[in-house]
Order: structure tokens, then sequence, then C-alpha cells
């Protein structure tokens, strides 16, 4: 029995974990979510997290919500959670409520509300415009109750990092652009707001819809900057390690990334 629960403790540590933080904070605010929306009812948080995520549009599947909950509940370093790319809120409900109960940092959302490029018509149902999303993810964050504690900016992701300070996040989750030409873009600006040991989160990681997404990371790899912790569906958790060669990877992305712009005038 002991055997079994040290080595429970040992895999929750190895993926990042960090239980006895979880345990001591987890209830704070989830307290008044259970008595305000669920009554007498009590389910465990993260199963909340899902089934609110799951009353708004979105494109994050409940597996990776539970993902995105836990990693903000649990991260054992301090600092900001940034999402760019956050749509209708789903996925950020999910990494609210896991920043409120941890009380580590303040969730950063980031998205221009535009949709994604060429794609603008697989994002709006008829009649909607970039208000209506705007509004909609706004109204989300009311009811989730973490409309205050929130800074959105509503801005293009490149142009957003320099309104973010250097060395100030524990957890980047990417969902914005998922062209090569975009995703290495984000990882360039955002490579030095992320701290040593933080863990970087690619959504759509798959080779045939977004073969951008999957060599951007192949780069960090590469060169040792990040290790994989876990891919879960199409999300792909790593952490940011202090051992790869910075240099070498930022050099690589900034041709990648010069390359798809060529691309794309072409
Ligand atoms: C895949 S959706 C995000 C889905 C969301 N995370 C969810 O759980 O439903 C991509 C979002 O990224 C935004 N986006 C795309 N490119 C962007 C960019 N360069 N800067 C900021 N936001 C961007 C789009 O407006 C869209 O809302």
């Amino acid at each position: 029995m002991r055997f079994l629960r040290r080595a429970f403790a040992y895999l929750l540590n190895y993926l990042g974990f960090d239980l006895k933080r979880a345990v001591r904070k987890r209830y704070h605010i989830g307290e008044d979510f259970f008595s305000q929306d669920l009554g007498s009812h009590r389910v465990p948080l993260y199963r909340y997290a899902v089934e609110a995520a799951f009353s708004v549009d979105g494109m994050t599947s409940a597996r990776v919500c539970e993902e995105l909950f836990l990693r903000a509940l649990t991260q054992p370093i301090d600092g900001n959670v940034v999402e760019i790319g956050v749509w209708k809120g789903r996925s950020a409900i999910c990494l609210a409520l896991g920043v409120l109960s941890s009380q580590n940092g303040r969730l950063i959302c980031i998205d221009h509300f535009e949709g994604n490029r060429g794609k603008e018509r697989s994002y709006f149902k008829s009649g909607e415009t970039v208000s209506d999303i705007k509004s909609s993810f706004l109204s989300t964050a009311r009811q989730f109750g973490f409309d205050k504690q929130l800074v959105l900016i509503d801005e293009s992701s490149i142009g957003a990092s320099e309104k973010i300070q250097d060395d100030s996040v524990r957890l980047l989750f990417i969902d914005g652009d998922h062209s090569l030409f975009g995703v290495t873009g984000d990882v360039l600006a955002y490579w030095d707001k992320l701290k040593v040991g933080g863990s970087i989160l690619f959504d759509d990681f798959n080779v045939n819809s977004f073969p951008g997404v999957v060599e951007a990371v192949s780069v960090l790899l590469s060169h040792g900057c990040i290790t994989k912790s876990v891919l879960i569906e199409r999300l792909f958790v790593a952490t940011k390690t202090a051992d790869g060669d910075s240099e070498k990877c930022l050099w690589a992305l900034r041709e990648l990334h010069e390359n798809a712009r060529d691309l794309d005038a072409v």
C-alpha cells in the first residue's frame, strides 16, 4: 500500500503536479462556486470546471480542459498564466478556475476576436461579428466569476506580448494562429516571458492538420529548449529548460518564421 502511495506521488511529481499545494488551496475559491452554482450537490472542482466549460461554445475537449485546470492549479512555480486564443472562453474557464483556486498569479487572456486567418467562416456562426465574440467571452468571464481578476488584452498576440513582463509567466497556452508563421511568431514573442521550469502547452499538435505546430515543437525539442511532459489528445505539454541552446532554438524558429512569411506572400 505504502509502495503504491509512493509510486502515485512520484508519478504526480514527474508530471509536474504539486499535490500538497493542490490539496492545501484547492477548495478555497471552489466552495463559493459550489454553493452558488450547484447548491448542495458537490462535485470535484475539476469536474465542475469541465461542466462549466462545456456550457459555452468552444473548441477544447473535456480531457484537455481538465488538464488545463489541473496544470493551472497545481504547477509548482509562481507566476502568471497566459492564454493566446480564447474565443468565447471555454478553455479560459478551466485555466481561470485553476488559477483562482491556486491563488498563484493571474490569468492573462489574449485574442483579437477576429477568428483565424483564412478560417473565419468556420468560426463565426451566421450573423455573428467580432464584437459578439468579445461580448460572449466577457459574459462567460462574468458568469463564472473571473471577470474582475482577468487581464484581457484584445489585440494580436505579437502586439500583446509587449505588455507582458519578461520572466513572469509560469504557464503559456498557445491556441491562436496554428500556421507555421503564427505559431513560430508566438513562441518567439513569448519565449522570454516564460520562466525556466514553466510550462508551454501547444494546442492542435497534429502533423496532418497543423504541421506548423509540430515543426515549431520539433525545433524546440531538438535543441533541448523544452522537454516533453505529456501528449493529451492534441495538446502537447512541455517544460522550458535551462539546459537547451536557446540561441539555436530562436535562430531556427526565426528562420522558419521568415520562410513561412515568404510562402504566405506567394
Ligand atoms: C482555436 S480558437 C481558440 C479556442 C479556445 N481556446 C476555446 O477553448 O474554444 C483560436 C482563437 O485565436 C484567435 N487568434 C488567432 N490568431 C490570433 C492572433 N494572431 N492574435 C490573437 N488572437 C488570435 C482567434 O480570434 C480565435 O479566437
